[in-house]
């Protein structure tokens, strides 16, 4: 009897232990794509279409709230930045708009104002440029509340379009650029504070068509993802320092049904962010040509491209990323994921003389805008991605759409998260997450220009405009840069 009785309550601790992982499980959100307007003017065959609001679509947002009593803000989860941070009072620009809420230090009791005016950080998306003041306050998330983290509230703030919440290297942060001393992050405090073993989490975006994806911290989810999971090591930048999610991407090919094409050469190892806060994935100029030639995509002189959604949407074609050289491993991301639907400014399908509905393709030359290699949302949601910053490595394996099962496992310090060895076949350097690449022009790239005006309501100048021969006899493409969506890592 009593040992029944035991072994019962044993059991029911057991399965307590098994049901509570130390983890925080919170949800992701995108924004729904309809805001993705065009306004087309058409004559005969030609058409200009203008893009507007683009910028908004396909972020991934968190709710969190900030002090007490608790403020909620809307950040945008950001693994190619460091720092968190969110609109204050007065802080909005034309060309910022404080989407996401604000978050006001006067009304919160548990707040300690730490650096006046001592906060400042740039992004990699044209223009950008926060400025604020650094704070301690408490930060709740999901079930959790971490206390007295360091976070920023802006004073002025321009093109970003919601206050962010990195999540990368503490050697990333802003201040650590101005030559300052990196502070614990929130990553460090969420282990400092018990919340979680180790600083690690796991990021699944899910499907385009879905509205939400999770971030896990301090664990993985085994129902999220097929196939081995596997490790790279995060690559350095030139000074062998690692600040970014960096892995060593080793090779690109077209897949449609049986046939595999790589487009790559044997020798071809490139730097490349996985950085959640770029809705676009960047990849090389010669790469981007043998997708537009093949899909006969559309392009402006700033490599936007447009395609027919029914050629991009077609369920046997992927993109398969190799990484780590032949050895490594393959994400083979679904082309349907970097299909991102046009609705013109009535909220009609935007659509070619031939009736196609037209998609914006998810890629664009690296060249283009002067920045690095970055896979972002769209090349991620093709993945399911463990973000280990204690080992410095990521691990990667083709992601599950629309998981309803949950298989949590807590990392530890002691796990082994892939499965096999780490994958150190290749290294590279990533150079490209400092300043922009010399000559580039943020003013060439449209509205939001480097000029120290502070009310920048220059939505429309300087717009350039294509004619560009495709289904449409012609059709001209103008905008502003940032309808590429946003780039959200912190440049140095
Ligand atoms: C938070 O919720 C997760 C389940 O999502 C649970 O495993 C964890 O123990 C909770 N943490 C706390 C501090 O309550
Ligand atoms: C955030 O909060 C808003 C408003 O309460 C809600 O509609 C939305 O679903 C929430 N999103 C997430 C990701 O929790
Ligand atoms: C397209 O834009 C160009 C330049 O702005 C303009 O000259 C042309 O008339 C426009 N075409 C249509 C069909 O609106
Ligand atoms: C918050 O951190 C500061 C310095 O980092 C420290 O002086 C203070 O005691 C901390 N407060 C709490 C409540 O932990």
């Amino acid at each position: 009897m009593l040992t029944m009785k035991t072994a019962v309550v044993l059991t029911a601790l057991l399965s307590s232990a098994l049901a509570d992982p130390k983890v925080v499980q919170m949800e992701v959100e995108r924004r729904p794509s309809t805001q993705r307007m065009a306004q087309l003017s058409k004559r005969d065959d030609v058409a200009n279409v203008t893009l507007s609001n683009a910028i908004f679509d396909g972020l991934y947002f968190v709710n969190v709230t900030i002090g007490r009593p608790p403020q909620m803000v809307q950040l945008q989860l950001d693994t190619g930045s460091s720092d968190i941070w969110f609109f204050g009072p007065g802080s909005c620009s034309s060309s910022s708009q404080c989407r996401g809420g604000e978050y006001d230090p006067s009304e919160s009791d548990t707040v300690e104002i730490i650096g006046r005016g001592d906060f400042f950080i740039r992004y990699g998306t044209p223009g950008s440029r926060v400025e604020g003041d650094y704070i301690l306050d408490s930060l709740s998330i999901a079930n959790v509340t971490v206390q007295n983290l360091t976070m920023a509230y802006a004073t002025r703030a321009r093109a970003v379009t919601t206050g962010i919440m990195g999540i990368g290297f503490p050697e990333n942060e802003a201040i650590v650029a101005l030559g300052g001393d990196p502070y614990p992050n929130i990553m460090d405090l969420l282990v400092e504070q018990d919340l979680i073993n180790t600083r690690t989490y796991s990021l699944y975006l899910n499907d385009l068509d879905s509205k939400y994806g999770t971030i896990l911290f301090g664990g993985y989810d085994r129902a999220r993802f097929t196939g081995p999971l596997r490790t790279l090591p995060i690559q350095p930048e030139s000074d062998g320092v690692i600040r970014s999610m960096t892995v060593a991407w080793t090779s690109l090919a077209i897949t449609d049904g049986d046939d595999t094409t790589r487009i790559t050469s044997g020798s071809f190892a490139e730097a490349a962010l996985l950085d959640s806060g770029s809705t676009m994935s960047l990849i090389p100029d010669e790469l981007f040509e043998e997708i537009v030639d093949r899909f006969d995509v559309i392009t402006d002189s700033q490599g936007l491209g447009f395609a027919s959604c029914e050629t991009l949407e077609d369920d046997d074609l992927t993109l398969d990323f190799g990484f780590g050289g032949e050895d490594g491993l393959t994400i083979r991301a679904p082309m349907r994921q970097f299909s991102l639907p046009v609705w013109d400014i009535t909220g009609d399908p935007l659509e070619f003389t031939n009736g196609e509905r037209v998609c914006q393709l998810g890629l664009m030359p690296q060249s283009a805008l002067g920045l690095p290699i970055i896979l972002g949302d769209t090349f991620l949601r093709g993945a399911y991605v463990v973000y280990d910053l204690d080992n410095q490595q990521i691990s990667m394996a083709q992601i599950v759409y629309n998981a309803v099962d949950s298989d949590i496992v807590e990392i530890t310090e002691e796990d082994n998260i892939g499965e096999g060895p780490v994958i150190t076949g290749v290294s590279v350097t990533q150079t490209a997450t400092g300043a922009p690449a010399p000559g580039y022009e943020p003013t060439s790239t449209g509205s939001v220009s480097e000029s120290e005006s502070d009310d920048d309501d220059d939505e429309d100048a300087g717009i350039p405009s294509a004619q560009v021969p495709g289904l449409l006899k012609s059709i001209g493409v103008t905008g502003i840069s940032m309808l590429a969506g946003m780039a959200l890592f912190a440049l140095r």
